[in-house]
């Protein structure tokens, strides 16, 4: 047998919506040996998958090296943001262990938004003007300076909510005292950016990238607002689409070749060669997209609209990325759409309740064409599924167009209840609005 054939034991770390849809599409594989977990706490990603028992702490990590050492895991595959930018990826892979995810070095285009400002202002990718500051006066004074309100960032990771998008001066004076002199993202709040505000459309695309090739996915558009018809604070997100059109062709070409072909040759120049999934929140603006901002992983809960969709073998197409033969396979994907509804805690984003029982979930489960991927939740000490975290589930549906899988996810949901539970009604409907003016 040739010795890629053999089967292949994974290492997932993480343990929200996006590892559970990770895990269940990996799982499907022929070739999985045994898959191993990070966060058995999540029921989803323990029925797929055995603990590791080694502490996952990036100070220890050499205990999870010798984990994946004497258990021959020969692929690691990271979800979240922070293990990648505290550089598990650089600790993990080895001559005979491939990594999916990049090295912390290339993390930064997500976890240190001034410097890929950098990056981008290099290679001129179109994005939307900024300055960064280190200093809370300085940034305050250049907000009052301005004469239209700014969009205002933290560098550092904050969860998807370092994000300030101002109405007015004030909001945005407001926004530089809270990020930076009160620190409410901790140090990811010692930079700031202060952007001009873009308008138009908005769009993600995720592409699987190995160094050199870059493998578009489907367009996928999550919903980011809490609140129906995009209102209210800024979450991880509540809902995504796929596939989305906002993108027409022309456009498509133009963010391949302005965007993320000189992005991926600036990361190599940089040292920083990219290996993972490279996610770019772009607008549509009337002069041409821009990036708002650069991830280095799936987004959640685009990740699990896309593992829903996915027909070929997700394990092939992950190690292919992380070896550099991105070239050498083809991606078949599910006609279908698929629409992801999320469900949160009474309390999210703020100060979610946790520990509240979940019931429904089997009979949601059980319909066809759903796929349930569980992110906030628990097992308590009663054997009962409750509820532990901000974003608790992600019901994903699969239709012949959007609108069908819209229909039997939102069917899916109604089977679902816990008290407090928050549902935008509105995900992947026609009337979401498409422009931020
Ligand atoms: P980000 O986390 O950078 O994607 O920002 C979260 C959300 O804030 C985006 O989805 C946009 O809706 C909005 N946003 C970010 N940057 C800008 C900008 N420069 N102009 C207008 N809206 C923005
Ligand atoms: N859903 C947006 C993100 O994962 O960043």
């Amino acid at each position: 047998m040739p010795s890629d054939q053999q089967p292949v034991n994974v290492l997932l770390i993480g343990g929200g919506g996006r590892e559970h849809a990770l895990a269940k599409a990996i799982s499907k594989s022929p070739r999985l040996g045994q898959l191993w977990v990070t966060h058995p706490s999540n029921p989803g990603l323990a029925a797929l998958g055995k603990p590791v028992d080694v502490p996952v702490d990036i100070q220890e990590v050499y205990r999870l090296v010798q984990f994946c050492d004497h258990h021959e895991v020969g692929l690691v595959v990271i979800g979240p943001e922070g293990p990648l930018a505290q550089g598990y990826a650089d600790a993990l892979a080895t001559e005979n262990r491939l990594v999916f995810g990049p090295s912390a070095a290339a993390a930064r285009l997500e976890s240190d938004k001034g410097w890929a400002k950098e990056i981008m202002r290099g290679a001129s990718i179109p994005a939307a003007d900024s300055r960064t500051f280190d200093d809370a006066d300085a940034a305050s004074a250049y907000v009052e300076s301005r004469n239209e309100p700014p969009v205002v960032k933290a560098c550092g990771l904050a969860a998807g909510k370092g994000v300030f998008v101002c109405e007015t001066i004030p909001q945005a004076l407001d926004a530089v005292d809270r990020i930076m002199r009160q620190r409410i993202f901790g140090d990811a709040g010692k930079r700031v950016l202060v952007e001009e505000r873009l308008t138009g459309p908005e769009a993600s695309l995720l592409a699987l990238v190995d160094g050199r090739n870059i493998l578009f996915l489907p367009p996928c558009q999550d919903h980011k607002r809490l609140g129906d018809g995009d209102l209210g604070p800024n979450t991880g997100g509540m809902g995504a689409f796929c596939p989305a059109s906002t993108i027409d062709t022309r456009t498509m070409a133009r963010i391949e070749s302005e965007i993320f072909v000189p992005a991926v040759d600036a990361m190599r120049r940089e040292g920083a060669e990219f290996r993972g999934v490279l996610y770019a929140g772009l607008m549509l603006t009337p002069a041409g997209p821009k990036v708002l901002e650069f991830n280095v992983r799936f987004g959640d809960p685009e990740c699990q609209v896309l593992m829903s969709r996915l027909e070929s073998d997700a394990l092939e197409l992950l190690e292919a990325t992380a070896s550099g033969k991105l070239d050498e396979i083809e991606v078949r994907w599910n006609e279908q759409a698929s629409v992801c509804v999320v469900l949160a805690s009474q309390g999210y984003p703020d100060a979610p309740v946790t520990g509240v029982e979940i019931e429904g979930l089997g009979d949601a489960q059980a319909m066809d064409g759903v796929d349930v991927y569980q992110a906030g939740t628990a097992i308590d000490e009663h054997g009962r599924t409750v509820t532990a975290g901000g974003r608790v589930l992600g019901v994903t549906a699969l239709g012949d167009d959007v609108a069908m899988a819209r229909a039997r996810a939102y069917e899916a949901c109604a089977k679902i209840r816990f008290a407090g539970m928050q549902m935008r009604t509105d995900i992947a409907g026609s009337d979401v609005p498409a422009t931020r003016a």
